[in-house]
């Protein structure tokens, strides 16, 4: 059967613009919070599924989930909505994915299992479903909402067919980049991309409060600041640079940039950084252990 159909869009004149592909098999998706928005939200703007073949479910079928359903136009069902469908997607809070997972068991004959959630391995979840589903582990970051994302993926070893494979990331590569790690991998993405976002916006923080005490209104403060961010990383990717590559470029010597680079240099801020990660990956190392010991009573319940 194919996976996916081409669907032709059309301009306000009746005139085809373009073919896109669109995923033909029904998707169902385990949570209704900002996970699960960002992907139905990302999927369905760059047209890579329709909404009728989006199925999403929450704790209850209201609440967050009717409002899901409400706004992007897809289905809202029960556990059992699992049956039907070519893929999986979990998106609940690690702590929940034992319960959820013991839910949805008794619905999966096959069909991949994807989790979005951090710290959670797929050897647990597979013991979870009792191996009825092969389980995908993905690690994906905040600007998947704005398909700016990156989404760290491990496979399983086995049990994966090659088109689910292409299936899943062809769904995911409408939220950004996506990167294929070994699952040892893990802890550390969820550090770097992951918490990424979030070091990057602890740096910008800081900017932005020191461009305020130079005397700069705040609001041309945080416009200079997001321009100066995005048309860095835009340089970089465009001019095919490594960081300290660009940074060499523009730090003449006696100037103003080394100046500035010389007090972060005494301020020790790579070490910093480093201890920062390694904190994280620590820290992701720790909850999945702990998600495991709490999951397991919840899953026998
Ligand atoms: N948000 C991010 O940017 C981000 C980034 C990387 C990874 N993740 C991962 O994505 C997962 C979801 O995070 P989130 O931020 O989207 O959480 P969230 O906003 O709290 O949403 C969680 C959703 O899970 C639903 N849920 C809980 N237990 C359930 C069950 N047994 N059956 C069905 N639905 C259930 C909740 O239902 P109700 O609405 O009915 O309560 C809620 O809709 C987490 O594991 C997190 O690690 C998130």
């Amino acid at each position: 059967m194919p996976l996916y159909g081409e669907m032709q869009i059309e301009n306000s004149d009746g005139v085809e613009e373009r073919f896109v592909q669109t995923f033909s098999g029904e998707v169902f998706v385990i949570g209704a919070g900002a996970m699960a928005e960002a992907f139905v939200k990302g999927v369905l703007e760059k047209r890579a599924i329709t909404a009728d073949r989006l199925v999403v479910t929450g704790r209850a079928l209201g609440g967050r989930a009717a409002a899901l359903g409400e706004r992007y136009g897809v289905r809202v069902a029960g556990m059992e909505a699992a049956a039907s469908a070519r893929l999986v997607f979990l998106a609940v809070k690690p702590a929940d994915v034992a319960e959820a997972l013991a839910q949805v068991r008794p619905h999966l004959n096959g069909q991949p299992l994807v989790s979005f959630a951090a710290g959670v391995t797929m050897g647990w979840m597979a013991e979870i479903i009792e191996h009825r589903s092969p389980v995908v582990r993905t690690m994906p970051n905040i600007p998947v909402g704005v398909q700016e994302g990156v989404t760290a993926i491990s496979f399983p070893e086995g049990g994966l067919e090659e088109r689910d494979r292409r299936d899943i990331l062809f769904l995911l590569e409408q939220l950004g980049e996506v990167v294929e790690i070994p699952e040892r991998l893990m802890n550390a993405a969820t550090a770097f991309s992951g918490s990424g976002p979030g070091f990057v916006c602890y740096f910008l923080e800081a900017m932005e409060q020191a461009a305020i005490r130079l005397g700069f209104d705040p609001l041309l403060a945080r416009a200079l600041l997001l321009q100066t961010v995005v048309g860095t990383a835009r340089t970089l990717r465009e001019w095919g640079l490594a960081p300290d590559e660009l940074r060499r470029r523009v730090t003449s010597p006696g100037g103003t940039t080394q100046a500035g680079v010389a007090v972060m240099e005494d301020g020790r801020l790579r070490e910093i950084v480093d201890a920062a990660l390694q904190a994280a990956a620590r820290r992701s190392e720790e909850m999945g252990q702990a998600y495991a010991v709490a999951g397991e009573s919840a899953a026998r319940e």
